[in-house]
Formats: structure tokens, sequence, C-alpha cells
């Protein structure tokens, strides 16, 4: 089954991402390509609908991202947002300006519901709020075009010409402080452009399934499952497709959290595939006793897990197919990336070119997170997998600073399980997107009974992030905090204070190594 097409053009913008994401909630599939993408392709692609995004400040400017005229001649309906806007105007021949006052955040906007953008919309009355993020606005709107929202500082907060499906808005749809954003959105993909929503993850299950087993025939697939949300429901759906054709290694390093290996097995426990789980704790442990360097840390960890991972490929033979658990964000973000190496990332999902296979399967390749999740649950993957927080492929091993013992790793497993119980009794466990405890190597004194001890410090971590690019500190209430302090200190042995991180990323990163 091939799907309808959306495309996202994406011109630079901060919520790129966001506005491809709030496409497929309305069940639309989208992709999101750059807008040097030529015409001819775009004609290919045969999309029934474009969005362009946000971008730079201002279309003058020589270096800001242009589009050819040809783009509204396609007879495809479009929707500028934001720059997007601005730049339809500028295209079209209308002008842009500077503001006299910027607008920023929540902004005051009248509409005029007759603009199928903005009609049958029960939630938007003719006045409402919406997000606005600009310094340039249009002043003229191109011949054929009709203003169809405004708020005081901007005259034209939307315009739309009827005729050739043209249609632009200067606020931010996707973001949720704009009142109705998303039926706005709805809006211009089922009224104007006529998407029928088939989007779901129930049908992307039956096609992945079906072309999965036709490309495979009865070839062997080999996974390396982490135990994390991707690799596990690239796995489930695998499993759904090829059965016992399908052999997944997981590497258990012995840096997992508390009881999570065993919880990874039993989780697959029931599935018709083969499931090897390699206990290769000692192995590792044996590799960086004595090793405190975040970075060598990171590269032995890595190196080891190849050799191990290698050592079990080679007993299945020649497979394949290998899989990759890639999602889309990875997709969109790979080749956009000089940034500077902070720390060397260890993913299971960049298995490298040693193993012996024919073709690599990435199932998830054009899903985002949220909906990698849906399908977990849709594949009938148990909760604890799906609601996985993120875990870094090292595992617990960079969170214990200085050089890690079995007995520091077990004092690191036990707060960290004290703390996700009681962050989970207090309901914040899907709210905060990544929590955990940090075994520093800082000890201190402090007093116990009757008696001085000299123990550890432990660090407890919790950010709010929606890209783990940036994070905020999470505002844990204190109560919580406060009976996750008591029962470690009470409950761990060789603990005897804590304390809470409150940096953000950056200046800080997620993780302490
Ligand atoms: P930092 O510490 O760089 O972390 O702010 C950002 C996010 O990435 C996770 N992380 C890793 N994930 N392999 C992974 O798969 C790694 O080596 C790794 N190091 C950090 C981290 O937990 C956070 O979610």
């Amino acid at each position: 089954m091939t799907h309808q097409l959306c495309i996202v053009l994406d011109f630079g913008g901060q919520y790129n991402q966001l506005i491809a994401r709030r496409v497929r909630e309305c069940g639309v599939y989208c992709e999101v390509k750059s807008f040097k993408t030529p015409i001819d392709e775009i004609k290919k692609l045969n999309p029934s609908g474009i969005i362009f995004t946000g971008g730079p400040n201002s279309v003058y400017k020589d270096d800001s991202p242009h589009i050819s005229k040809e783009i509204f001649e396609l007879g495809i309906p479009v929707l500028g947002i934001c720059y997007g806007c601005q730049l339809m105007a500028y295209t079209l021949g209308g002008s842009v300006s500077t503001c006299v006052n910027s607008e920023y955040g929540k902004t005051n906007t009248f509409y005029d519901s007759s603009s199928p953008l903005f009609s049958d919309c029960p939630e938007l009355s003719s006045q409402n709020i919406s997000w606005m993020s600009h310094t340039d606005f249009v002043s003229n709107i191109p011949d054929g075009f009709r203003i169809t929202a405004h708020t005081d500082n901007c005259p034209v907060a939307a315009m739309e010409n009827l005729q050739k499906n043209l249609f632009a808005v200067q606020f931010h749809p996707e973001v949720n402080h704009t009142v109705a954003g998303l039926s706005i959105i709805d809006n211009f993909l089922k009224k104007v452009c006529r998407f029928c929503g088939d989007w779901t993850m129930q049908n992307y299950a039956q096609t992945a399934i079906s072309q999965i087993k036709n490309k495979v025939g009865d070839g062997k697939v080999l996974l390396a499952l982490s135990g994390g949300v991707d690799s596990s429901v690239a796995a489930a759906l695998l499993a759904k497709a090829v059965g016992n054709q399908l052999t997944c290694i997981f590497v258990d390093h012995g840096f997992m959290r508390k009881n999570e290996g065993d919880e990874v097995e039993a989780a697959f426990a029931d599935w018709d595939i083969n499931f090897v789980r390699v206990n290769a704790k000692e192995q590792f442990m044996s590799k960086l006793r004595g090793v405190s360097d975040p970075e060598t840390k990171r590269k032995t960890i890595g190196e080891e897990f190849i050799r191990v991972f290698e050592q079990e490929a080679k007993k299945i033979g020649k497979v394949d197919y290998l899989v990759q658990g890639t999602i889309y964000p990875d997709v969109i973000e790979s080749g956009s990336g000089d940034a500077a190496v902070i720390k060397s990332h260890h993913n299971v999902g960049g298995l490298p070119d040693y193993v012996d296979f024919k073709e690599i399967i990435e199932p998830l390749r054009m899903l985002f997170k949220d909906e990698v999740r849906q399908l977990g649950i849709e594949l009938g993957l148990s909760d604890v997998l799906v609601w996985r927080q993120p875990f870094p492929g090292p595992g617990l091993a960079i969170r214990i600073i200085g050089d890690i013992t079995d007995d520091k790793l077990l004092i690191l497993q036990d707060a960290d399980f004290i703390f996700r119980q009681e962050i989970a009794k207090a309901n914040l466990d899907r709210s905060i997107n990544q929590y955990f405890a940090v075994l520093t190597n800082m000890r201190s004194v402090g007093v116990m009974g009757d008696s001085r001890t000299y123990d550890y410090t432990l660090a407890l971590r919790g950010v709010t992030t929606t890209d783990f690019m940036t994070a905020d500190f999470a505002r844990i209430p204190y109560d919580v905090l406060e009976s996750a302090a008591a029962r470690i200190v009470n409950e761990v042995k060789h603990v005897n204070r804590i304390v809470y991180d409150i940096t953000t990323k950056p200046p800080s990163t997620i993780e302490w190594e």
C-alpha cells in the first residue's frame, strides 16, 4: 500500500520536525525535504500537499533560503508557515517589511472564519491566541490573495489564494499554544489537499509486515537488541513478519539497571524467535578495571560490544539481513551534522561492517519516536519496553564517576531503582523525559545512629526535553526528592548524601560522563 504524501519543505526553522509530527497526528504521511530539493524531484514524489516551514529572519538577506516560483504552479496546495508565509508573499510579488514591534509568544489573533483553514473549528472563535515568533511581516499581499487573519501588530497573520490553493500563516499552528493549531493544519490537509488520513500505526504495521515478508523470503535475519524502545519494536515487527528466521542477540554488558537484563529477556520469552542473551559482564569488567577516563570507558565498551556481538553472530553463520532500529529524526539529522563530538556515542543501532550480510533492513526509518511507541503498543509489546526512557549504550558505566567496581555498580543499581520507584509513585514517569542516579566519586562525612560515616555522595538527575540536544532540569517536587533521598540513604549502604542536579544542557550534558 502506498500512502498519499505531504512534503514538509524545510527552510531551517526550529519547529520543522514538530510540523511533520503534527501532520502525522492528522493521519497523513509526510516527509521532510530540504528547500533545495529540485522541483522535478518534488513532482516525481507526487505530493498531495506541501508545507513550507519557518526559517531565518528575512527573505531579503542574500543568504536566506529561496524557492523557485514554479513550486506555486504545480497545482499542489501549499501552506506557508512564518518564514514560509513571508517567502510565499515575496516570491509571488508581495512585500515583506520589518516589524516596528516584533511579536513573540502568545498573541491575540483575529480570524476570518470564512477561510477553509479557520472554519469548522469548534475550538476557534473569531479572536483567539496564536503563537508568534517573527521580526518581519507581510506588508503587501500578492495579487489574487486575501487577508484572513490579523493581529494588532501584524496586518497579515494569514492570507490565502483560494483559486490556486495557496495558504499562509504568520503564526505557528504546530505549537501547542496556538489555539486550534492542530485543527488548522488538519483543515489544510483534509479540506484543501483532500488527504484521506489513512496513516495509522495499524496500517503501518500491516504494510511493513507484508513488505518484510516479501523481501526476506526464507532468509535469515539478525538483530542486535539493546532493550531500548527502537530495537525492541523493530524486533517485534520482524518477529511478526518472519518468526524464527529472526535471531536477536542481546549483549548484557552488566551495566544495565537493576533487573533490566531479566526484564528484557522476559519480554521476549513468548515470542517465536531465536533470542540469545550473552551475559558478558565479566568480559566487560575485565577490560574496564582501573579505567576512569570517560572517553576511554565509552570506547572500551563500544569495542568490546562489537567483539561479543561478532563472536555470537559467527555462531549463527551467514545471515541475509541485518536489522537496524534507525528512526526518522536520525534520518533527517544525518547529513547536516558537522557539530563537534562532545561524547562518542555508543549505540547498537550503529553496528559496523564485520557481520557478513546481504542487506540492511530499517523498518522504523520513517517513524518518529512517539509513532515507534504506538507501533510497539499495536504489536503487543510490554509497557516496560514501550515506555522505557532513553538509556545510553554504555549504561551505568558512565553513571559511575571514576573507576568501576562491582560494589559501586550495586550501590548505583539499588539507588537508581529507588529513585525510579519514587518518580513512578508520584506519577511523574511519563512527564520527566529522563531521570536517573549518578554515583559521584566523592565521599563526605555524615552521621548515622551515633557513628560517623564517610560515604558516597549520590546525585539525582531529571530532565525535560524534546530532542535531548538541549534540556532543562525537571522541577521535581521537594517532597518527591525528599522521600527518594530518605529511602536511598536508609536502604542503600555507603550513601550518606544526596544532591539534585539543577543544571540545564547546555552548558551541562544530560549524562555526567
Ligand atoms: P548527553 O549526555 O550527551 O545525552 O546530553 C543525550 C542523550 O543521549 C543519551 N546518550 C547515549 N545514547 N549511546 C546512546 O545510545 C551513548 O553512548 C549515549 N550517551 C548518552 C543520553 O542518555 C541522553 O538521552
